[in-house]
């Protein structure tokens, strides 16, 4: 095959390579008029469509209690489009998109709503769009179970495959607040579909560079020899936010920093970092990778707490020149509130690769910049040659994945100063997403419903997964139950974190490596 010369050839390429979802189908999204569908849901749909990937025929319905026409819930997606899409909204190619959209007025407890919206169903002509069926489940976890159940009894959702058909039914985070929660919501979905089925959604999965990390490791014999205990000193995994909570306390007064971002977010970009190798690209070969490298993190018991996890909580700062309150003075947030905002932990993970390597993992809300990165460090070389310079003259190299935003991957080694003394300094070789490959930036959503409707399950959390996540994150809950956070756990709005994230690190001669803004 002749070499690839120029940015038409990688586009090419790219778009000959995407996934397309053939099967006709129709995606039902309970939660019709919740927040998620209105931002992500339907101009992720929107998109694909734009992108010529969703099946012809598609149908889209939104199922929700209040009283709707199929006429006004398309106003009310279109102007929510003008808001929310990435690239605002083509008149002729939304009148051909919105056709294909309906509305199903009905309570999700009731019965007869489930009867009605399978009449709805059986008015589409084609057979697939009649059976093969994608539901979106946009609605409160307590809820799953219901839904279901319901789908289950209308006859809409069949735990057995037939030939020819399919149905699906995908859901949103939290799922569980802690492992028996987990555990109790996963009994109430595998009663009525098969594990096979059930699509958990972590959105982080559908960002392009959190998949690139696989390729990335595996395609690459350069690092992927590297990467073990012999040459890596530590990594480090950042995922900051410039945003506070804002008008989410209600929410995050339950959830807090470790339940909201650790116990999925940053645990999954860990596993894809510290995994070994899958046997196939198979969505089951993957997810038992990630599950076994899950199992090996070390526990931390309540009494390994103080060494190994800070919570924190931001006061009023300032981010960017703009004033924000402290997290206790957010809307519906108590005023003597314990809830963490940021987080930071050591982890250790028991296997052969990884024995005696610390993984330090942290995210806060109300930081000086947003940006998620990965940062492996390799050891330092012995320090004979270039003892006298500066720091010993020698920073270690490290490579930085960088995750969001400027989408890329940099590597940091060592150069000559030019000229005539054998001074070296930390140099950095760049490669950005945009400039090799144009700037293109599917919404994660796009990615993850295209992913679901193909049947492809990769992306998408299995059931042991998320339980052993829980099984990480709730002996340090309960570890912190009764304790009020101390002085020296609350940081200022707009800074990096409380002292004691800089000294999880400073004791073993480490210091967080922050994300810089792009240049
Ligand atoms: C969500 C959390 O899962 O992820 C939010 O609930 C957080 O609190 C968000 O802000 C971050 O996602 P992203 O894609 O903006 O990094």
């Amino acid at each position: 095959m002749d070499e690839l010369t120029g940015f038409d050839e990688l586009m090419d390429c790219r778009s000959s390579e995407s996934k397309k979802a053939v099967e006709p189908c129709t995606i039902v999204i309970f939660g019709a008029s919740g927040d998620l569908t209105v931002r992500k849901l339907i101009p992720a749909l929107y998109h694909l469509h734009l992108e010529g990937a969703l099946p012809d025929p598609f149908r889209i319905v939104g199922f929700a209690r209040r009283e709707k026409t199929h006429k006004s819930w398309r106003e009310e997606l279109k102007k929510g489009m003008k808001k929310f899409s990435r690239t605002g909204l083509d008149k002729e190619r939304w009148a051909e998109f919105e056709e294909k959209v309906f509305y199903c007025r009905g309570d999700l407890s009731d019965a007869g709503a489930y009867d009605t919206l399978g009449k709805q169903l059986q008015g589409f002509g084609d057979e697939k769009l009649r059976n093969n069926l994608l539901f979106y489940l946009a609605i409160s976890p307590s809820l799953f179970g219901t839904v279901v159940k319901q789908l289950h009894h209308a006859k809409l959702l069949d735990r057995e495959e037939r030939e020819g058909q399919w149905q699906r039914v995908v859901v949103e985070k939290p799922f569980g607040t802690d492992l028996p929660s987990a555990e109790q919501l996963n009994h109430e979905l595998i009663t009525y579909a098969h594990e096979k089925q059930i699509y958990r959604i972590d959105h982080y999965l559908g960002k392009e560079t959190v998949q690139n990390i696989l390729m990335f490791r595996f395609s690459n014999a350069i690092f992927e020899r590297l990467w073990n205990r012999e040459s890596i000193d530590h990594i480090q995994i950042t995922v900051s936010e410039s945003l506070g909570v804002g008008s989410r306390g209600g929410y995050y007064e339950e959830s807090g920093a470790m339940r909201d971002m650790v116990q999925n977010h940053l645990l999954q970009i860990l596993s894809l970092i510290a995994m070994e190798p899958p046997v196939s690209l198979e969505a089951e070969a993957i997810r038992d990778e990630k599950v076994k490298l899950l199992k090996s993190i070390r526990p931390i018991e309540p009494e390994d707490i103080p060494n190994q996890v800070v919570r924190g909580q931001y006061f009023a700062g300032q981010v960017n020149n703009e004033q924000r309150p402290g997290y206790r003075q957010e809307e519906r947030v108590e005023p003597n509130s314990n809830t963490e905002t940021f987080l930071a932990m050591k982890l250790f993970i028991d296997t052969w690769r990884w024995s005696g390597v610390p993984f330090f993992l942290r995210t806060g809300k109300n930081m000086p910049l947003s940006a998620s990165e990965v940062r492996v460090q390799f050891k330092q070389t012995p320090h004979v040659l270039f003892a006298t310079q500066r720091d010993g003259g020698n920073d270690p190299n490290a490579i930085t994945l960088r995750l969001q935003p400027h989408q890329g991957i940099y590597l940091r080694f060592n150069g000559k100063v030019p000229g005539t003394s054998t001074q070296i300094r930390p140099v950095r070789m760049n490669f950005s997403y945009d400039s090799e490959f144009g700037a293109y930036t599917p919404e994660a959503y796009e990615r993850l419903l295209l992913e679901a409707i193909a049947g492809d399950a990769t992306l998408f959390i299995r059931r042991d997964e998320v339980e052993t996540a829980w099984r990480i994150v709730d002996p340090i809950r309960a570890g912190w139950k009764g304790q009020s956070l101390t002085n020296r756990e609350f940081y200022s709005a707009g800074t990096w974190g409380p002292v004691a994230a800089e000294e999880l690190l400073s004791d073993s001669g480490h210091h967080w490596r922050n994300p810089q803004p792009a240049r």
